[in-house]
């Protein structure tokens, strides 16, 4: 381990960190990686919280998509995301989810989990939005709590070494192939973990914007180290504004109001009591897809429509009161705690930065562009395309962590040196912020609300070329760290800002309204499925747009 000394402004090396694979993150992604990671050689897995309890798995709400019975079919779930995910998705990914969603709800369940279940005890599911049938499965509406719980116990049980409180703020590299990892610990002491395989679980980051589901954690810390060691990321332009956020308490904004909601029946009505989704998707009312309620409602509340708090009525007074206590139980209590009885009053709710559906360039087998560095979970992209249904994360989570630890695993030794240069440089990076000037937390007050007004639900170029530059001003500041304990904010702001940098070019780069991503500035005369683009793509060495032979 290396050691910062403040006296002396030096690190000091004790020992290094080695094993086959070291998986960076500790939601469901990471966690079901690692444990299958475990089967094939010493594993160590690094959360920058506490394994299990950040994250975004823990606060997901509303389900686990998969087909589990007869009357569905796994076509039908690969047509509805790909018509979901605008056909930006990449359809062998997107094929691989659907076939092993399946097996992998059943490994849950095998190891614990406990699902709700029908009158025949088989498991229960849900309708959700842009589906074509009722699979999404559930637990009340703490699904991903139970997700999680279930897979902490099963990694104690596999000799995985566990090490809380380390942020990775790089990886190591010989010439191309990732080889470990550079974190900070607590004291903000340098820890070097040599791996032969690395796989990047560290979910996602919208947390850069100033209204969002994210947990505190949710910064984007894997799409900058991927990116900085120059991996490929594609499609960071499609961040997904969830319709139903909690619009207040003030500290309360943007907390998720999931979609079960909605999938339970609740209405969305505007100030003047209209259903207004009959307006804009009049077959698939509330259960229409994410980027078209998000825009619906946003429009409305732009037009005036919107309730006295800046958003619009989310009903379900008219269900019965035991089947919202059954079912929404998490719900439920949130809005008790802010005075309001969801079975008497409507919630109020407004669009809230959610997931982003870009990241890493992946191959079936969670393979990056990097040598021997793997990624899976919402840190990669290309599963969900350009709108990801509500219900396909968690899925994605066990289905491509399960593949990306298998990958990982089956990786060859290698000798395990690492390169002295990149630690040099990572001392040099961290001891500069104790002569930083501006406190991290204001540097990400700015990038909020720059990201929040110039790259939200509606674009145009100006605004967006506007944004990317408020960012690179915010890039030259200089973040302070009070001690060597806040280095790694210091670290994670610096990721922030690269994260939000790569969603702006991207957004830029696609010019044409796709999905979540709508260019006010761009008229077009093409429907998503026969768009000339594919794929954005951003690396240190080169970024543009993909471009396809439409028929
Ligand atoms: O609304 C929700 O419960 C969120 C689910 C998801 O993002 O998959």
């Amino acid at each position: 381990m290396l050691v910062y000394d403040a006296r002396t402004n030096k690190m000091h090396s004790d020992a290094v960190d080695t094993a086959h694979v070291l998986v960076i993150g500790s939601g469901g992604a990471g966690v079901r990686a690692a444990i299958e990671a475990a089967g094939y050689g010493e594993t160590m897995l690094v959360s920058k919280t506490l394994t299990g309890k950040g994250g975004c798995t823990t606060m997901a709400e509303g389900g686990y998509n998969a087909v589990l019975r007869e009357t569905d079919a796994c076509e039908i779930h690969y047509e509805d995301t790909l018509k979901g995910g605008a056909y930006l998705n990449d359809p062998d990914l997107v094929q691989i989810l659907v076939h092993e969603a399946p097996q992998r709800i059943r490994d849950l369940l095998e190891w614990g989990a406990v699902f709700d279940v029908t009158d025949s005890c088989e498991v229960a599911q849900r309708p959700f939005g842009g589906q074509r049938f009722p699979r999404t499965c559930y637990a009340g509406d703490r699904t991903g709590h139970e997700m999680i719980s279930t897979l902490v116990d099963r990694l104690h049980g596999t000799g995985v070494r566990i090490e809380n409180e380390v942020t990775v703020i790089s990886l190591l590299q010989e010439g191309q192939r990732v080889n470990g990892a550079i974190g900070l610990d607590r004291q903000g002491a340098i820890r070097v973990m040599l791996a032969d395989a690395t796989i990047l679980a560290t979910g996602g980051g919208t947390r850069i914007y100033d209204i969002s589901t994210n947990s505190s954690s949710g910064t984007g810390d894997g799409y900058a180290i991927g990116y900085n060691a120059s991996a490929e990321l594609i499609d960071m332009e499609q961040i997904q504004f969830h319709p139903t956020g909690a619009v207040y308490p003030y500290d309360a904004r943007g907390r998720l109001v999931t979609e079960a909601v909605r999938g339970e029946g609740g209405l969305l009505k505007n100030v003047e009591g209209e259903r207004f989704m009959k307006r804009y998707d009049p077959e698939r009312m509330e259960l229409s897809t994410r980027d078209v309620v998000a825009r619906a409602i946003a429009t409305e509340i732009l037009e005036g429509k919107g309730t006295k708090n800046g958003g619009v009525y989310l009903d379900v007074t008219h269900l019965p009161r035991s089947q919202i206590e059954r079912r929404l139980p998490v719900m439920l209590e949130q809005f008790l705690k802010f005075g309001i009885d969801i079975r008497d009053v409507p919630m109020e709710v407004a669009p809230t930065a959610h997931h982003i559906m870009g990241g890493l360039r992946i191959t079936t087998r969670g393979e990056t562009t990097l040598p021997c560095l793997y990624a899976c979970g919402e840190v990669s992209g290309g599963v969900h395309g350009a709108n990801r249904l509500g219900g396909n994360a968690l899925a994605e989570t066990q289905v491509f962590g399960k593949r990306a630890g298998e990958a990982a695993g089956r990786v060859k030794e290698q000798k395990k040196a690492a390169d002295q240069k990149m630690i040099e440089d990572a001392e040099q990076r961290i001891c500069t912020f104790l002569q930083g000037e501006v406190p991290p937390s204001s540097i990400a007050r700015s990038l909020q609300t720059t990201m929040w007004e110039g790259a939200g639900i509606f674009r145009n170029g100006p605004d967006l070329q506007k944004t990317l530059g408020i960012i690179r001003h915010l890039q030259t500041l200089h973040p302070k760290a009070a001690s060597p304990a806040n280095f790694a904010e210091c670290c994670i702001l610096q990721n922030m800002l690269t994260t939000a940098s790569l969603v702006v070019r991207s957004a830029l780069l696609r010019k044409e309204s796709r999905g979540a991503h709508l260019r006010r500035d761009i008229s077009q005369n093409w429907d998503p499925e026969h768009s000339p683009y594919g794929h954005t793509y951003l690396s240190l060495s080169r970024e543009g747009i993909e471009t396809r032979a439409v028929t």
